[in-house]
């Protein structure tokens, strides 16, 4: 098995009415956690690596660990096997034309090109050479209009120029999304103080509307699960102030619109650490990495199932035609 291109996967999402998940992986057990979910569950997986990813763990590093996936012979085990799932390799942000040159040519099956800091026509430009190359090689691309660290919108009128001249297979938008576990709130002028973050479904149906057939991609997305704040703060952190986009927003993009492509990093993080907090302060003689790291690998397989079957409705989607 090899990994595949997001291109058909995307396409089935949105004849489907669901949407796959882009998931974040920094390290070993994150990749096993998210593939045993994906196993459990039947279904399409999009591994992806930031830029924050290959600082921390090098480009090659996760690369060839998540190829292992493709390679182990072991279906019996529960965190890894050649488990027969249609897994896309994708770049997250890619900011440069070099940096996802790199991806494509390394066996990457799916590259995203940031442009959204640039002005319309640089990221037109920018994009569109991305994706030449890209599609040259069979390799999917995903491009985005606007707003990243701070969430602008994305504007309807420029969605239909961008997407006919670049030729993206995908489009990242901005309705109200944000990246990380403090989504803002009033000091950033789009939402009352004290309401969760919103997403803006207008803006979203006009986008669609003016791009039949083109798959849609939710970045900053989180929802920032109360309960796993409140174990990370009863464990010894401190996460004032942090929230999300509430999933009933989610489910009604994911099975009721465009988008087909939902990230999350936010979310396995935070399971990710509430485990290990958990686990270190109820164990104080523990000192054996493979302990801790278990627990925190069975959090984030638990959190990408809750995520796969409540939010996305992925599940059973990876062997249907
Ligand atoms: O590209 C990665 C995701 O958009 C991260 O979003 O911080 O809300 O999980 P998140
Ligand atoms: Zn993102």
């Amino acid at each position: 098995m090899a990994f595949v291109s997001s291109k058909e996967m995307l396409k089935k999402a949105y004849e489907g009415g669901y949407a796959v998940g882009g998931f974040s992986i920094n390290n070993m057990e994150m990749i096993q956690g998210v593939i045993a979910a994906g196993k459990k569950t039947n279904s399409p997986m999009i591994l992806q690596v930031s830029q924050g990813a290959r600082k921390y763990a090098d480009l090659t590093y996760l690369q060839n660990m998540a190829s292992a996936i493709t390679h182990l012979k072991n279906i019996a085990s529960a965190i890894a096997g050649d488990c027969g799932l249609p897994i896309a390799l994708h770049l997250d942000h890619g900011d440069s034309f070099e940096v996802c040159k790199e991806c494509v040519d390394c066996g990457f099956t799916s590259v995203m090109i940031d442009g959204s800091h640039l002005p319309l026509e640089e990221n037109i430009a920018l994009t569109k050479r991305v994706a030449d190359y890209a599609h040259d090689n069979g390799v999917a691309v995903e491009g985005e209009l606007n707003g990243r660290e701070h969430a602008q919108f994305t504007c309807p009128e420029e969605v239909g120029e961008f997407v006919f001249k670049t030729n993206v297979d995908s489009l990242a938008i901005a309705i109200g999304n944000c990246h990380g576990a403090f989504k803002p709130g009033e000091a950033h002028g789009l939402f009352k103080a004290d309401e969760h973050p919103s997403l803006r479904f207008d803006i979203l149906s006009d986008i669609e509307k003016l791009l039949p057939g083109t798959p849609l991609v939710l970045h900053g997305v989180s929802s920032v699960p109360q309960q796993l704040v409140s174990t990370i703060e009863m464990y010894g952190g401190s996460l004032q102030g942090a929230q999300g986009v509430p999933e009933e927003m989610l489910r009604k993009a994911a099975s009721m619109s465009a988008v087909c492509k939902i990230n999350m990093d936010s979310d396995l993080r935070l399971a990710y650490t509430a485990a290990i907090r958990k686990y270190l302060t109820e164990h104080p003689s523990h000192f054996d990495p493979r302990q801790y790291l278990a627990f925190a690998r069975s959090a984030v397989e638990e959190m990408v199932e809750h995520k796969i079957v409540k939010i996305l409705g992925s599940n059973n989607k990876a062997t249907e035609d």
